[in-house]
């Protein structure tokens, strides 16, 4: 018996913001972006919101549209739990779990959001299964407890609202978008085989962002953007919304994401490469019989470095970062979309999927296909 991940979906904003448009806005290149971090482009929700993301994300991991990968339809009543990973929700209150329960009409589910960084939806998957193992109907615990047996899982980020334009060093790293995953409590077969979740102090405070960011995208009751239909692509429009060349004319705005990019780097190699062998160990299984890790999209030289580190080609890894950059949370659930329509994962394949993130978080999931 175990946890089974039955469908996953990704989406992403319309605008797409290649490096060459950045030079126009900070003193950096195409070549130093993409060789130093493998990015070429990201994108930019500038009329959409998480939610809006994070409703298309859902769709396809339940099976109600095409893209993605689903076993099959799964009703609205059948979903016992949303949780949503982000640290840019549209809304304190409602959470956007909420917002995204009322708006599928997952009428049954309980909902929260939950903020681990970049680690958001591995801490998520793991909360989840936990979750399951107590509380399906023929679990030990499961008399008194809300009984789960299917749970929504959520990463949606809109980076760019926290993002320092000004700062080359980090400006050219981060994009947006929403993957999402739906996971089902089976009597007769595996699926989550072990999982690990960790912090560790960063007394440096390497990466931080303060508590609010400016001007969100207005939406309605239901967290649907009230500026779908005046949808402009220009880089022009970007800066009107997000006040790019403002920003730089005036100094650093307040609330936004810093990072000393080295601490970050070294911390992201050790965690990835240790959050695999704690979760495989857990497992009882070996490196030798993972098919694929899907791991947390920061830069590509973290991952090459990590395969390096594990012995393994970088082959051995979903890589998607080139045109999406470092969506946080929205990385791990949007890079197993493109795996699984990759035809990367097949049944009864085991997968590692493995985060690192500010805070410093890290986690990693094995699971069975
Ligand atoms: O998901 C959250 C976790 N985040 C991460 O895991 C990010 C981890 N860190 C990184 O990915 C890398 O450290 C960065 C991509 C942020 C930076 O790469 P780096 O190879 O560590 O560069 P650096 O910070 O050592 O900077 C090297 C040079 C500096 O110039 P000087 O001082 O040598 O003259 C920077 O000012 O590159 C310069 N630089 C740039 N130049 C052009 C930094 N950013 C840029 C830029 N364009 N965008």
């Amino acid at each position: 018996m175990g946890c089974r991940i039955i469908g996953c979906g990704k989406a992403l904003p319309a605008l797409d913001v290649k490096n060459d448009e950045l030079t126009k806005l900070v003193d950096t290149s195409d070549e130093w972006i993409v060789t130093r971090t493998g990015i070429e482009s990201r994108r930019v929700a500038v009329a959409e919101t998480g939610t809006d993301l994070s409703v298309a994300a859902a769709r396809q991991a339940l099976g109600w549209d095409e893209g993605g990968y689903s076993e099959r339809r799964v009703d609205p009543a059948e979903i016992d739990l949303v949780i949503y990973a982000t640290i840019t929700p549209d809304a304190m209150v409602p959470s956007c779990a909420g917002l995204l329960r009322r708006r599928l009409g997952l009428e049954r589910a309980a909902a929260f959001d939950l903020n681990a960084a970049c680690s958001g939806f591995v801490y998520g998957l793991s909360v989840a299964e936990s979750l399951m193992a107590a509380c399906a109907p023929n679990a030990a615990g499961a008399s008194g407890r809300n009984p789960i047996r299917r749970a929504l899982i959520v990463g949606a980020e809109r980076l760019s609202r926290i993002t320092n334009w000004p700062d080359r060093n980090t400006c050219v790293l981060f994009g947006d978008g929403a993957g999402a995953a739906v996971v089902e409590w089976d009597e007769e077969r595996p699926g989550i085989l072990s999982s690990f979740i960790a912090n560790e102090d960063d007394p440096t405070n390497a990466l931080t962002c303060p508590a609010a960011y400016d001007s969100p995208v207005p939406f309605d009751n239901e967290g649907v953007s009230l500026r779908a239909e005046e949808h402009d692509d220009s880089l022009d429009a970007v800066d009107e919304e997000l006040g790019i060349r403002a920003h730089i004319a005036d100094g650093e705005p307040r609330q936004v994401l810093r990072m000393d990019g080295q601490k970050v780097f070294k911390f992201a190699v050790g965690a990835l490469s240790a959050a695999v062998d704690v979760a495989l160990e857990r497992a009882g299984l070996t490196l030798d019989d993972v098919s694929l890790i899907v791991p947390h999209q920061a830069n590509e030289r973290i991952i090459r470095y990590a395969a390096k580190k594990i012995g393994r080609p970088l082959d051995f890894f979903q890589v998607s970062i080139a045109h999406r950059g470092n969506s946080s949370a929205a990385c791990i659930p949007m890079t197993l979309a493109d795996a699984y329509e990759n035809g990367r994962i097949k049944p009864g394949d085991k997968v590692v999927l493995v985060a690192f993130g500010g805070g410093f978080t890290s986690g990693a999931v094995v699971y069975e296909a």
